[in-house]
């Protein structure tokens, strides 16, 4: 049973799922590249169920591992020691950030989540809890039953890796649709009907900045499981590949590098 969560990011993504899963009643054992000493003030917020670790001891202690970095940073990841875990990847593609472009990636020879898999040998790769906004993540989720509960895409190979992220999500706060393999996944990245857009409020247009962060700060409308497979099974493979900064709402991107500057953000 997952009772451990290791997260590889301390970013706005790490600190959202850490958040989650501590509320869920996870033990979560959070990282950066900078090391576990600059994590006091978070695992503070936390709660007694969080404590910082190096990469390593996040990878070591976590039942499920995070990648809650962005993509070009996986491959400077201490790969053997993913061997035998479950993973779960956050990661998205955006050619040229970080200075980072993949052929494969651009040409669809693979998808980002393939891309993960190849580097991290032997581990279960799952894609998931990727394609909603940080904001959004802890703004949606919602317990079983209520009817404003919403919908989450996974992919992967793994059957027993894919129930325990579906049963992970499920805990934190998410209904949960298989969307498929890896090589599928590209059916729930960026710029796919499933992408961002069912997970966060429609701000009207011309309303005013502090108005529309207001309202941003807000959940979208529940999206049923049915409803959530028929965005998955209908979609067309997106070109070109990859997302934008440009293709996202400039609240939410505004709102991205507000608070990506902050040291103290809650998510
Ligand atoms: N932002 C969103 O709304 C959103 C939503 C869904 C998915 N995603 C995806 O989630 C990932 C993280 O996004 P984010 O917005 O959270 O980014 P972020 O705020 O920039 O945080 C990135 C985190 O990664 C850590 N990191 C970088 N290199 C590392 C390394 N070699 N070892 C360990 N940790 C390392 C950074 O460590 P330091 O703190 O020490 O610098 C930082 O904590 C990205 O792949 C993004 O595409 C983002």
């Amino acid at each position: 049973m997952t009772q451990t969560i290791g997260i590889i990011g301390s970013g706005l993504v790490g600190k959202a799922v850490a958040h989650l899963a501590v509320a869920a009643g996870y033990h979560v054992v959070i990282s950066n590249s900078r090391g576990p000493h600059t994590l006091t003030a978070l695992v503070d917020e936390l709660g007694p169920l969080a404590r910082a670790g190096t990469v390593e001891e996040a990878i070591a202690a976590g039942d499920i591992v995070t990648l809650s970095v962005p993509l070009p940073t996986v491959e400077r990841l201490p790969a053997a020691r993913f061997a035998g875990k479950i993973v779960l990847d956050q990661t998205n593609y955006y050619p040229g950030m970080g200075d980072f472009r993949s052929t494969d990636l651009d040409a669809g020879a693979l998808t980002s989540s393939e891309l993960v898999e190849r580097h991290l040998d032997g581990a279960a790769v799952i894609k998931g809890l990727h394609n909603l906004g940080w904001i959004h993540m802890q703004y949606n989720a919602r317990p079983k039953g209520d009817t404003e509960r919403t919908t989450l895409p996974i992919a992967g190979d793994d059957a027993g890796a894919k129930a325990a992220v579906t049963r992970f999500l499920e805990s934190v706060g998410y209904d949960v649709v298989d969307a498929g393999s890896l090589a599928e996944s590209w059916r729930i990245e960026p710029n796919t009907p499933i992408y961002f857009w069912p997970y966060a409020p429609v701000i009207p247009e011309g309303m005013a900045e502090e108005e529309a962060k207001a309202l941003f700060q807000q959940p979208g409308q529940p999206l049923s499981p049915d409803a959530a497979r028929a965005l998955i099974e209908n979609t067309q493979r997106p070109s070109p590949i990859g997302g934008t900064l440009e293709g996202m709402p400039p609240v939410h991107v505004a709102l991205f590098l507000e608070l990506a500057s902050a040291d103290t953000v809650r998510p």
